[in-house]
This record gives structure tokens, C-alpha cells and sequence, in this order.
């Protein structure tokens, strides 16, 4: 293709002629800098210019003002004289000046006497470019920071095939809108699939399919705060995706620390809260799985404070010592509301999960989820139906479980050879380890510098530690505590009901709760403890992570 021959770009010159003379130009004043951006829009002009006689001088308008619009001519580029380039394009001179003036009238360009024309401030803030926001750190050699499946798993195959066959079949009317709660079949689907597989009571009429966990967190926090709950129970260390959706829904957090057994339950009966969220089958990050007496205590809890919990099965498919433990709503499906998603099992990025709660909330939920969003995309959830119906679910968790199951043996070996006397706690499940390297490879912060240094991502157990605020109001409860921190921490006044029922030695004595350290995980003892996530890296990618770690030359 031709290039425009005198406004900076030489007829017949190619693309890197024209960068050479840009970078060259900008050394020169800067002047040159706006002939590259001019290069790539010029072309958008020459359909204009080829427009039959009567239109030519409203096409080249208007491809003028969608290269500004559109970004293709940055604010403050420089354009030809108008006699250079309607010499450039073969249209006369009076054109070009008639839509130099017209834009210029418009806001889109600007001109001076002597100085020329060249496109107006006001330009950027229409131009817009595409950020991706998706968490990921260039430039990183192996990344160990936990929460990521193995994409290269995604069943693509059997998902293509399940998508022709839905779409050959689906009546037109399953394409309007769909059923907030979700499309039937794929509630059925889930339903018998979460009964067979975690043990929960799921009846397709309380279940809501939604966009995760996370869509289902947002749900439940902005009803629990419409009926008038203003802080929720958090695991510390826990989850960072939880905070910022309570947040947003206006609730804080009262940050309650875990022992052996999962969530202590002295903290938790003083902090006042009626709603908690936990991870039970598998607590996040630090990898115990709650003990049986430890949940039939948290269910006496809510039974007492007329609560609800919120169970996050975020990973609880994945177990490899033994088969996995069922799920906390199974023992009480009017207390305790559950979620999970594919986000673990197959993708993150299909942004499918389901909710099942207590029948007395069903129709509230129902409602958010309508005002929401009118419900998840109906081929997405026919899709789903499909392949868990074809028995494709289950061979993806199969497929999975096998791969995950060797890289964790191979994270834990790795460990062990690049790292003597490194402790691996948590039960044999999920996509993540915690790993407490010897104090000799402290301070963790320093560690986690060499780590980013040698290219490897690491996340501290510390960095799990949920923020400190002051104590719920059970006075007031619709007042937070001072300052604008959305999280609380349990009150060691013992404002709250003071006798849990069943939890030996649950009075606190007048220094408040213990410290929220010493507990599983719980950062601040000697050495460096790691969340490391390993089911999305290979053997190999792990061993040369760990190497890197310890200081080793990649081989
Ligand atoms: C513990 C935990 N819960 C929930 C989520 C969010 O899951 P979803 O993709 O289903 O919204 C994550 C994300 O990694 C997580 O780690």
C-alpha cells in the first residue's frame, strides 16, 4: 500500500522506516512523535477520498472525526497542511480545509495561524483503550500464589461438543429471559450432583445459580444487611475475595481467629455477629478441614443467636488421602447456606456457581439475584447441564484429581529437597499448600523480596491476615466502630452472649480474647510461612520454582 508522501510518512516507505523517523523525530522536539499515529489514521481516510464526488467532502468528515474518536489520532497529533494532504489523498485543497474548519468548529481539532492544525485536548477524554483487569504479574518465572485450576484442563472437547448439541436442541424460548433462579434442568443437575457428591441437602426449588461464590457472597451480604445485620464473622487469616463484596454491601467484618479445629468459638460468641462465613471442608488458606465436634458447635452457635452461616465449598471436590468431607449444610440446611462454583473444578473465567439456602430465604434471594442481573446467561447454564448431565463433570473432577494430586506430591518433595526441615500443614486437598520454611530463611518479607527478585510469585500466609478494626455494637449495631476500617474484631468487653453453649472454658478473662496468632497457620511465629498454589503448574514448573526459591540456578 502507498504512504502519504509529504506529511511525514514517504510514499512507498515501510513500518519501520516510519518508526525509525518517528523515534528519530522525537528526539528532535517531540515533532515527529505524531507522524506514526498520523501514518496508521491516514489510511482510515482513503476510503473517503475514493467516495463518489457529492459525498467525498462529508466522508472524509466523518472518517476524520471517528479516527479521533476511535483513538487511531491521539490528542495533540499534528495533521498535514491541508494543501499536503489533499495532495496525499487526490482530493482538492477546498475539502480538506472545509473539514479541517467543520472539526474544528466540533471540538475535535484545533488550529492556530502559524502553527497549523492537530487534534484538540478534548479528544481523550472520549478515547477510552481496554484495560484488562484480570490478576496477573508479567514477567514472572514460576507463580506459585494459590487460587488458579489448571486451565489447560478445561475439558475444550467435550464443552464444544455439548455446546453444538445444546444449541441444536434448545427451543426458542429458552433463549428469552431466563429464570433468575436459573435454568430448571441445570438446577436439577446440581442438585443431585451436590447431593451425591458434598453431602448437601439440595432441593432444586432453594438452589440459585450465580456468578460464584462471589455473586452468591454479594447476595447473601446485601440481605443479611437489609435485615439489619452490619457486621459478619470472617476467618483470620481468610479469604481476600470475601472482604471487599462485604464491604461492599456495607457490612464489616469482625475478624475471628481459628484454633485446631477451625473458627474458635469463644471469639465468635463475643464478637456479636448473627452471620459468618467459612470454609470448613477445607479452610482457606490454612488448610485445616473443621473438626466434627467443631461443627456441630458452629451450628449450636447459630441456632443460639437465631444466625446463618455462609459455607464457601470453594475446593471441596479435591481431596487425596481419603474420601472428601461432606458439607456443613447437610447438617442443617435452615442454618447454614452453601456455595460453590466451577471455578476450582473447571474455569474461573465461566463465572458459574450456585447457591442453596434455607427455604425461609428462598424468595428473597430469588429477588436480589432478579434486581441483579435477571439471571446468569441461559446457554452457559444449558451447557452446564449438559456436560454434568453426559457424566462430563465428573470425569473433569477425575482428571483433575489425579493431576492435582501428583503436583502437590511433587510441590511437598520439592520442598523437602530445597528446603530441609520445612513443615507442609493442612489435609491432602484443594489446589494450595502451607509451607513454614526453617526461621534461617527469614524474615519473611525479605524472603518474599528475593522471591520476587529470582522471578517467582510467592504469597505469605501473613498477607491472609484479615485487617483489624474495633468491636461490634450490640448495643447499636447499626453503628460501626470509629474510623472508616470495615473490619471489627471480636469484642473483649463480653457484650455479647457470654456462655456459648458447650465450649469449655468459653469465658474470656479481662484481657479479651488471645491474640489471633498461635492458631493453624496463623503467621507470626519463626520461620516463613507460604500459601503455595501448585494445581496450576507442572512437575517440572514446580521443581524450577522451588529451585529458583532456594537460590538455585535454573537447569
Ligand atoms: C476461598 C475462596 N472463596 C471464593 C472464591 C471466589 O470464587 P468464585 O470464582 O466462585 O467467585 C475464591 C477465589 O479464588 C476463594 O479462594
Amino acid at each position: 500500500m502507498s504512504r502519504p508522501g509529504r506529511c511525514g510518512c514517504g510514499r512507498g516507505e515501510g513500518a519501520d522506516a516510519v518508526r525509525d523517523r518517528g523515534e528519530g523525530g522525537a528526539r528532535e522536539g517531540g515533532r515527529a512523535e505524531h507522524q506514526a499515529p498520523w501514518a496508521t489514521a491516514w489510511e482510515l481516510l482513503l476510503p473517503a477520498a475514493a467516495a463518489p464526488a457529492r459525498q467525498r467532502g462529508r466522508a472524509l468528515q466523518s472518517a476524520l472525526r471517528d479516527a479521533v474518536r476511535s483513538g487511531r489520532l491521539v490528542a495533540r497529533t499534528r495533521l498535514p497542511s491541508s494543501r499536503e494532504l489533499a495532495a496525499d489523498l487526490g482530493v482538492s485543497r477546498g475539502l480538506v480545509t472545509e473539514a479541517y474548519e467543520q472539526l474544528t468548529a466540533e471540538g475535535y481539532l484545533r488550529s492556530d495561524r502559524g502553527s497549523g492544525t492537530w487534534v484538540g485536548d478534548a479528544a481523550r477524554s472520549g478515547v477510552r483503550t481496554t484495560r484488562d483487569l484480570a490478576p496477573r504479574t508479567p514477567g514472572l518465572r514460576v507463580d506459585f500464589r494459590p487460587g488458579t485450576p489448571d486451565l489447560s484442563l478445561f475439558p475444550r472437547t467435550a464443552w464444544a461438543a455439548a455446546h453444538k448439541s445444546v444449541l441444536a436442541r434448545l427451543p426458542h424460548h429458552a433463549l428469552g429471559y431466563p429464570d433468575p433462579r436459573g435454568l430448571p434442568e441445570l438446577r436439577t443437575a446440581l442438585a443431585a450432583l451436590l447431593t451425591r457428591r458434598r453431602g448437601v441437602v439440595a432441593d432444586p426449588e432453594c438452589l440459585v445459580v450465580c456468578s460464584g461464590v462471589t455473586q452468591a457472597t454479594a447476595v447473601l451480604g446485601s440481605l443479611l444487611h437489609d435485615r439489619g445485620e452490619r457486621a459478619i464473622g470472617v476467618e483470620d487469616p481468610g479469604s481476600p475475595s470475601h472482604g471487599p463484596v462485604f464491604t461492599s454491601v456495607g457490612l464489616r467484618m469482625a475478624a475471628l481467629r481459628l484454633d485446631g479445629e477451625g473458627l474458635a468459638m469463644e471469639p465468635l460468641y463475643r464478637s456479636g455477629v448473627r452471620a459468618v462465613m467459612a470454609t470448613p471442608a477445607h479452610q482457606f488458606p490454612s488448610g485445616i478441614a473443621y473438626s466434627a465436634r467443631r461443627r456441630i458447635e458452629l451450628l449450636d452457635w447459630a441456632r443460639s443467636v437465631d444466625g446463618l452461616i455462609i459455607e464457601d465449598d470453594y475446593d471441596g471436590d479435591f481431596r487425596y488421602d481419603r474420601a472428601p468431607v461432606g458439607a456443613l449444610q447437610g447438617l442443617d440446611p435452615e442454618r447454614v447456606a452453601y456455595s460453590g462454583s466451577v471455578s476450582k473444578s473447571l474455569a474461573p473465567g465461566l463465572r458459574l456457581g450456585w447457591l442453596v439456602v434455607p427455604e425461609r430465604l428462598v424468595d428473597a434471594v430469588v429477588e436480589r439475584k432478579r434486581t441483579m442481573d435477571l439471571g446468569n446467561p441461559a446457554l452457559d447454564q444449558a451447557l452446564l447441564a449438559d456436560f454434568i448431565g453426559q457424566g462430563g463433570y465428573d470425569r473433569q473432577l477425575r482428571r483433575c484429581q489425579r493431576a492435582y494430586r501428583e503436583r502437590r506430591d511433587a510441590l511437598v518433595g520439592a520442598l523437602e529437597a530445597g528446603f530441609p526441615g520445612t513443615e507442609v500443614s493442612g489435609i491432602a486437598a484443594g489446589l494450595h499448600i502451607i509451607a513454614r520454611l526453617p526461621a534461617r530463611h527469614g524474615p519473611e518479607e525479605l524472603f518474599a523480596e528475593r522471591a520476587t527478585r529470582a522471578g517467582v510469585g510467592v504469597r505469605l500466609l501473613s498477607d491472609h491476615r484479615m485487617p483489624s478494626a474495633g468491636a461490634v455494637d450490640r448495643a447499636n449495631p447499626t453503628e460501626g466502630p470509629a474510623g472508616n476500617d470495615s473490619t471489627v474484631r471480636p469484642d473483649p468487653s463480653g457484650s455479647a452472649p457470654a456462655t456459648p453453649p458447650g465450649v469449655p472454658g468459653a469465658v474470656m478473662g479481662p484481657t479479651g480474647p488471645p491474640p489471633s496468632t498461635g492458631g493453624p497457620g496463623a503467621p507470626g511465629g519463626p520461620g516463613v510461612s507460604l500459601v503455595l498454589g501448585y494445581a496450576h503448574l507442572t512437575p517440572s514448573e514446580i521443581a524450577r520454582g522451588v529451585g529458583l526459591l532456594a537460590g538455585r540456578a535454573p537447569g
